[in-house]
């Protein structure tokens, strides 16, 4: 399972930084990103939840990848 942030969409509002601050961090731009690995198994549900609670649904989850 992989997480993706469209910088283009996010706002940054620090969400899900701070939901799942194993996959997402804040970038020096003042978006978010994802890290680009996949998500460990016991930070699978946090990032699930940030990316249904993200404001303008930014973030993108792949469960097969
Ligand atoms: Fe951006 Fe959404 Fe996170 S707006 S900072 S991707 S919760």
């Amino acid at each position: 399972m992989k997480a993706y942030v469209d910088k283009d969409k996010c706002i940054g509002c620090g969400l899900c930084t701070d939901l799942c601050p194993e996959v997402f961090s804040m970038d020096d731009d003042g978006t978010a990103t994802a890290i680009d690995e996949p998500i460990p198994e016991d930070a699978e549900d946090a990032a699930r939840e940030a990316a249904e609670q993200c404001p303008v649904e930014a973030i993108s989850i792949d469960e097969e990848d």
